[in-house]
């Protein structure tokens, strides 16, 4: 079985998968299941598994990523994983975190993990490209649709819970550029 070793929310995991063929034809184990099967991560969800919900969302050396269509064997030696089982720091809640609780963001629940994570690795690089302003709704509204020019993927939420979505991505934009 072949393995990695995988900064996993800052720790060194080693990551054995399952993998079959070599070279064009190899494929292996999807980054979701190596992360909640091996790993034991409840935050990444398998909604789609086609890149279409964000559901199964982590960040992977910083970028936006969609684990459920990520193959093992594609994943550097070295990899950086962040997930939102590591987002809290210790008992303190990510400024995401609480903002989705606090303006009750949430219906089901189920895809909170690609809207706070999508919305952790959106703003980080807005933040890293130098712009601190707090999105606007409408720059919001186009993150979260795909439509904006730095996110082409879009987040679903079959419950309907947009607005208080954008509103909670607000506030923490607030809390993380203040
Ligand atoms: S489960 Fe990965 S994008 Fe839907
Ligand atoms: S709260 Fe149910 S899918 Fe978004």
């Amino acid at each position: 079985m072949p393995s990695r070793s995988i900064r996993l929310n800052g720790t060194t995991v080693q990551a054995d998968y399952e993998s079959a063929g070599s070279g064009s034809s190899q494929s292996s184990e999807q980054l979701l299941d190596w992360l909640r099967n091996r790993q034991s991560q409840r935050g990444p969800r398998f909604g789609c598994g086609l890149a279409q919900c964000g559901a199964c969302t982590v960040l992977l050396d910083g970028a936006v990523t969609r684990s459920c269509v990520r193959q093992m064997h594609t994943v550097a030696d070295g990899a950086e994983i962040r997930t939102l089982d590591g987002l809290a720091d210790g008992r303190r809640q990510h400024p995401l975190q609480r903002a989705f609780v606090e303006l009750q963001a949430a219906q089901c629940g189920f895809c909170v993990n690609g809207m706070v994570m999508g919305s952790l690795g959106w703003l980080e690089g807005r933040i890293a490209a130098g712009n601190t302003a707090v999105p606007t709704e409408q720059e919001t509204k186009d993150f979260l649709s795909g439509a904006a020019p730095d996110n082409t993927r879009n987040y679903l939420c079959r419950c309907g819970t947009h607005t208080r979505i954008v509103a909670a991505v607000r506030a923490a934009a607030k809390e993380m550029t203040g």
